[in-house]
């Protein structure tokens, strides 16, 4: 039996996703035997209700040199974190020579924004090719992982920070405990940690099953961060909805008696009490939900398979290698993947082994379905890839449902 890397309460486990790789390694067609896999299993904290994964992914295998994924892969996303980089200039970074650090800060795509204002800052990330290309648009960055150790040396060099931002990466660490005392160390008296994560509310939702993968380790609410922060003399003050990625929260943490909390946390709170939203019976019909979503997924596709329609999918997403892995779907049932990342490009998917091509190739020629792997960027996608459509193909997609669009 596994253990709560919160507080250490006993673990239930309540969903099996089977034998997953890596999801972002994407070998090379001579490399498939030296594939890494774990068991990839979600499992609820019966003390501190944290949701999260029952097997820990060692970090290096994870995040290393070649890490593959570039947040400013898409349009929407380059857009969200410039207002999000403003949104932090006007409201936290507002004194003298104000500092921000940001954990998790990939290919700078926050970061460019808070540079360009002038603004003192240092993102930390410990995949040295994303961090790279960060640097090329002047972003300073310290390749690390953020931890204890690290937040300590920052705070030595650098001074404290007014805000630490963390975005789709605070739930990728399991050693939580030794990032607070980091924060505790860095952050100015009156500073916040400002993170945004997939939000366990509209995973149960939507039943987006593949937001669960390695990297994924924690699945948020509101009231897990509350209990989480609390328990290292942090407080939840303030929670704003995203629509971005299929559902996030923003969490901003103070620390304890330094801010009045804002009414949005109660409101979250009553929320997710009134819809018992980490409540064993909720989880158990969320894993539910996500059987029939894989039966109704593999009949789909073996139909068409059966009716000779060709198949390809849209978006190598870190998510679809537990959609593909579970499902058992491989090149037989959807014969390539369509991607603007390089780094997959010429590759197979990790365990599905399906080939992985540039986008010019979806229309070489249309081929009859598109599984939309990417359905969090469906609008960016669908708008820029009209001509499927106008020539007669079909979309489709898993979440909230198996349907054809
Ligand atoms: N913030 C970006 C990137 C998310 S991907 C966005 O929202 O698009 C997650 C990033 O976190 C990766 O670049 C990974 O290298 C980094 N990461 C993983 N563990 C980390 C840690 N302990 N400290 C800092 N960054 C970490
Ligand atoms: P994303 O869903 O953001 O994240 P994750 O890998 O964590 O699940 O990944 C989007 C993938 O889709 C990424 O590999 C880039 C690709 N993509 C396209 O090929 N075309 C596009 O227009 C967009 C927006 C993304
Ligand atoms: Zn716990």
């Amino acid at each position: 039996m596994s253990n709560c890397r919160v507080c250490a309460g006993p673990l239930t486990e309540f969903l099996d996703l089977g034998r997953q790789p890596n999801s972002d390694a994407f070998p090379r067609p001579d490399e498939t035997d030296g594939e890494f896999f774990f068991r990839l299993a979600v499992g609820r904290c019966g003390t501190c209700t944290t949701v999260q994964l029952m097997e820990e992914v060692p970090r290096e295998r994870m995040f290393h040199r070649d890490y593959p994924y570039h947040s400013s892969g898409s349009s929407v996303m380059r857009e969200h974190f410039e207002n999000t980089a403003h949104r932090l200039l006007a409201t936290e970074a507002t004194g003298p020579d104000p500092f921000v650090v940001e954990i998790g800060c990939n290919d700078g795509v926050m970061l460019a924004t808070v540079g360009e204002a002038g603004v003192r800052h240092l993102g930390v990330d410990p995949s040295q090719g994303v961090a790279d290309e960060a640097r090329s648009k002047g972003v300073r960055v310290r390749t690390a992982f953020f931890e204890e150790a690290t937040a300590r040396d920052i705070a030595a060099a650098e001074g404290r920070a007014d805000v630490v931002y963390a975005a789709n990466t605070l739930c990728h660490i399991p050693y939580l405990d030794s990032v607070f005392r980091g924060l505790d160390a860095l952050l100015k008296p009156d500073g916040v940690l400002v993170f945004e994560d997939p939000y366990l509310g509209d995973i149960v939702e939507r039943t987006s099953f593949d937001q669960i993968y390695d990297e994924h380790f924690y699945f948020f609410t509101a009231r897990s961060v509350r209990n989480t922060a609390r328990r290292h003399g942090f407080e939840l003050v303030d929670v704003l909805r995203l629509p971005v990625h299929g559902g996030e929260v923003r969490y901003t943490l103070a620390r304890l008696g330094a801010r009045v909390p804002k009414p949005a946390v109660a409101e979250l709170l009553a929320e997710e009490e009134s819809r018992a939203l980490a409540a064993p019976a909720t989880l158990e019909r969320f894993a539910a939900d996500v059987r029939r979503t894989r039966d109704e997924l593999v009949t789909l596709l073996t139909g068409l398979r059966a009716q000779g329609r060709r198949v390809v999918a849209y978006g190598a997403t870190a998510k679809s290698a537990t959609v593909a892995n579970y499902c058992g779907i491989g090149p037989e049932l959807v014969s390539s993947v369509h991607d603007t990342t390089p780094a997959k490009q010429g590759r197979l998917t990790p365990g599905s082994h399906i080939p992985v091509h540039p986008p010019e190739a979806f229309a070489d020629p249309y081929p009859d379905y598109a599984l939309l792997f990417a359905w969090n960027h469906a609008e960016e996608i669908m708008s820029k890839e009209q001509e499927f459509r106008a020539s007669g193909g079909k979309w489709i997609l898993y979440t909230p449902t198996v349907h054809v669009l």
